[in-house]
């Protein structure tokens, strides 16, 4: 447990990760507070999601093929952006004088994305990022469960122009991309069969899935149907391997696959999608307008105080979270 000094007015408390390492890079600092710029909105950060990617940056755990690529987009020997985090939800603090559609006091939430600094008492978003006003039945802490892990849901389920009556297959369910992909698909009209232990059978089910198969009992790559889309959203299987469950124009989605697999060429009529998912302001909106409407619903393993961000970075990097870890602040 750390102790929380009280930041003077032009400073803020953030966390910074000072190298790539184990949890003990983390240290909580003083930092200046950001100024907006003309077109940049201040956010005082009241929850932020401690997601994947900033358990991947810091430890810089990539997929294989991806490490040069990996210190090459953040940092050679420490991360560019010290301050980690993806997503926050919040209330605006200060606009630049060319913002419009956001004011202070808004309640909002916000995607910082690759350009991270979520972990922080305040977050400066440029105008260019994911800004939205928070879904009004959705508290700040459910609403940073969403954006990471259905920005990511959503760009693949469009790359694969997943339609109603088709089938897909979504290794990883309970994750924070895999439980908002079972969600939008089938709210698209998708039959959907997640993939999880056991544990996880019961929230798959709840989140929508049909059917769900338990990869210690049971290898789906055995299993003889096929399905219009395979997703894996944690790395574990191949387009190779999953090319005979795929039906004729079947589409596999390397959410976090390996170079190779993001590379893999098309076989016959069958393809692999990979690399970076978008985000957008858009989609940004339709996900919270679905929360708004009950459609889509965070799916929150844990909040972790401000102060223990450390602990929270360690449980991500277990790989067994469910859904989203966030951060809270008073
Ligand atoms: N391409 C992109 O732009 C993009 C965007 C976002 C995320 N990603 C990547 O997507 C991956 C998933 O992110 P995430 O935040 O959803 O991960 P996560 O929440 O950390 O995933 C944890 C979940 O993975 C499940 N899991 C672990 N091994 C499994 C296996 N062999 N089969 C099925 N499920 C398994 C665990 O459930 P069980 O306990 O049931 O196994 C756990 O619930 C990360 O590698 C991330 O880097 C890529």
């Amino acid at each position: 447990m750390h102790t929380l000094t009280l930041p003077t007015s032009t400073t803020m408390l953030a966390w910074v990760c000072t190298r790539y390492g184990g949890t003990d890079v983390l240290r909580l600092r003083t930092l200046p507070r950001p100024v907006p710029g003309p077109r940049d909105v201040l956010v005082r950060v009241l929850a932020a999601s401690v997601s994947s990617a900033d358990m991947r940056v810091r430890t810089q755990k990539l997929p294989r093929g991806f490490g040069l690529l990996g210190r090459l987009a953040f940092g050679i020997t420490r991360p560019r952006q010290p301050v980690l985090g993806t997503d926050v939800a919040g209330v605006v603090e200060a606009v630049g004088r060319a913002v419009t559609g956001f004011a202070p006091g808004d309640a909002v939430v916000g995607v910082a994305g690759v350009a991270m600094g979520g972990h922080a008492e305040y977050c400066l978003l440029p105008g260019t990022r994911p800004l939205v006003h928070k879904p009004a039945r959705l508290s700040f802490v459910d609403a940073a469960c969403l954006p990471f892990g259905g920005l990511a849901a959503l760009h693949f389920l469009n790359k694969a122009n997943l339609r109603a009556g088709e089938s897909l297959l979504v290794i990883g369910a309970a994750g924070a991309v895999g439980s908002a992909m079972v969600q939008l698909a089938r709210h698209r009209g998708a039959h959907v069969t997640a993939v999880c232990s056991g544990g996880n059978v019961a929230l798959a089910r709840a989140l929508g899935a049909q059917a769900v198969i338990d990869y210690t009992e049971e290898d789906f790559t055995q299993d003889p149907q096929q399905w219009d889309v395979v997703a894996d959203t944690v790395g574990a299987s191949s387009f190779a391997a999953c090319l005979p469950r795929l039906t004729e124009h079947g589409r596999y989605l390397a959410v976090a696959g390996s170079l190779a697999q993001v590379l893999a060429r098309p076989r016959g009529t069958r393809r692999s999608i990979g690399g970076p998912a978008a985000e957008r302001p858009e989609d940004l909106q339709t996900l919270m307008d679905l929360a708004q409407a009950g459609v889509l619903r965070p799916v929150l393993d844990c909040a972790y105080p401000f102060a223990d961000l450390p602990a929270a970075h360690a449980y991500v990097e277990t790989g067994r979270k469910r859904g989203a870890v966030v951060v809270a602040l008073p």
